[in-house]
């Protein structure tokens, strides 16, 4: 028996590669923890930026709570079983009125995980929709196999190397994935995807969890993950802590030697070291 999705919602998750609205919290908490963020860039001075917006639920609680969130899990579960990890988290924060896209792609490109079972939990802290640059999808290409990218490094791409598959995407069947806060869709990694800018006078702010079963394997370099469910007898990730205070400093060391080994890995093969390299647009992501 499922925990939480409906044996249709797991068929159109097989079918389509993603599915969604799925509501894991009340649209309030999901405000509040929005309310938690921005408190906590007005007092730093301004938005997060460079490898701040990747794995920051190994710097703050409230975002280590949000990747154990029962109702995330259960549906994660729902989908790949019973052992679990969080291998990473990213936030796509897209300011008002901006410029900021991301171009079609499948997740899969860089990531160096060993198979496609990989699943994203994109949890809505604003509203995301048409007038916003909610994300679109084309439905059903998470069956096709990892299809040639281009990196484009454009401005205003989000991703880490502005990749685009290198094949033509077929847009007259785009879906795009409207949420309220405190829902989440759920994609696969080999989705083709993408969403536009955000012209609209408030931010919209995403926060992408991604879910791997414990078998699976990182196959470009040292990597770690985060426990969420169950036991992991692979030990194919060293064990990531969790931290019980905003900032701790031994937490910030950590996630400095963690996300420069990450972005290592992501940004393979081109000049760019790290997130915080000035190559590496300061709100890229993934
Ligand atoms: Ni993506």
């Amino acid at each position: 028996m499922p925990k939480i999705l409906s044996e249709t919602q797991i068929e159109q998750f097989r079918r389509d590669g993603c599915v969604f609205p799925i509501r894991v919290m009340p649209e309030a908490e999901a405000l509040e923890i929005r309310s938690t963020l921005q408190h906590y860039e007005s007092k730093s001075g301004g938005p997060l930026g460079g490898d701040l917006r990747h794995k920051t639920h190994l710097l703050f609680p409230w975002l280590a709570d949000l990747v154990r969130n029962s109702r995330i899990v259960d549906a994660i579960e729902d989908l790949y079983g019973p052992n679990l990890l969080c291998w990473t988290t990213n936030f796509f924060i897209k300011e008002a009125s901006n410029p900021a896209f991301v171009s079609w792609h499948q997740d899969s490109t860089y990531w160096g995980l060993s198979r496609p079972d990989v699943v994203t939990a994109w949890v809505a802290l604003t509203p995301s929709n048409h007038a916003n640059g909610a994300m679109t999808f084309i439905p059903g290409t998470h069956l096709s196999d990892q299809l040639e990218h281009r990196d484009t490094f454009a401005k205003n791409n989000l991703l880490t190397r502005g990749q685009e598959v290198a094949v033509d995407v077929d847009e007259s069947k785009a879906v795009t994935i409207e949420l309220r806060p405190g829902e989440i869709s759920l994609h696969h990694v080999r989705l083709v995807h993408g969403s536009p800018a955000n012209p609209s006078n408030d931010r919209r702010i995403g926060f992408a969890i991604r879910y791997i079963p414990t078998n699976v394997s990182q196959v470009a370099g040292e990597d770690s993950a985060t426990l969420v469910r169950g036991v992991d007898t692979f030990h194919h990730f060293a064990p990531e802590p969790r931290p019980t205070a905003d900032m701790q400093p031994d937490f910030v060391a950590l996630h400095r030697q963690i996300t420069e080994r990450n972005a290592q890995i992501l940004y393979r093969g081109t000049q760019v070291k790290s997130y915080n390299d000035p190559k590496a647009l300061p709100d890229r992501a993934a």
